[in-house]
């Protein structure tokens, strides 16, 4: 369980002299490991990954649902976190990009076509990237480069390395095929559908 201690943004409004929003108390399956978790009412998810669970890998890009940086898998379906409240995921499941790799650190598939395609140059844009791509092949949107474009296309990249990133995800589903879709790692991607992941 993680505290009250480790809100950071409730210390910096205290240091000011600003009020603190009433505190919430959220259940949260996080790839894989349950934690109670109390924090700000308001806080988004896409914070309290970041700043009270040590999961730095999901990126803070617009903080407005534009770019993509921030995207997770609640309960198997792609967000962003950036436009979501922790709250609003009591009871939930999430998959961020520290939950994809096995257990003994080896990558999932996803993550290894990013690396051989070369699909990043900044990196910035990648984690959100690869759990985006995680979906969308999961979803069946990944039948061609046109359609991988399509359904990838709530991910920006500032350095426009779009084209390796559709290789990437085009080798990726190759490689995971039909039986890929069933399996991941990351778990049932079907909206509403409740993430079987490995414990972190
Ligand atoms: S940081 Fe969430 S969409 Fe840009
Ligand atoms: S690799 Fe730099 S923003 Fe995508």
């Amino acid at each position: 369980m993680i505290g009250a201690a480790s809100l950071g943004a409730e210390s910096a409004s205290a240091q000011t002299g600003a009020p603190t929003s009433p505190s919430r108390s959220t259940r949260l399956t996080v790839n894989g490991r349950t934690h109670v978790i109390v924090h700000e009412a308001r806080v988004s998810l896409l914070d309290l990954l970041r700043e009270q669970m040590a999961l730095p890998g999901t990126k803070k890009g617009c903080n407005e649902g534009a770019c993509g940086a921030c995207t997770v898998l609640l309960d198997g379906a792609r967000i962003n976190a950036c436009m979501t409240l922790a709250a609003a995921c009591d009871g939930r499941a999430i998959v961020t990009v520290e939950g994809l790799a096995s257990a003994d650190g080896t990558l999932d598939a996803v993550q290894r076509a990013f690396i051989a395609e070369d699909a990043f140059q900044c990196g910035y844009c990648t984690p959100g990237q690869i759990v985006s791509a995680v979906a969308c092949i999961r979803e069946g949107h990944a039948g061609s480069a046109t359609e991988i474009a399509e359904w990838m296309s709530g991910n920006l990249c500032r350095c426009a390395a779009y084209p390796q990133i559709v290789a990437a995800v085009e080798r990726a589903a190759a490689e995971l095929g039909a039986a890929g879709r069933a399996v991941h790692p990351s778990g049932a991607v079907q909206p509403a559908t409740v993430l079987s992941v490995r414990a972190g």
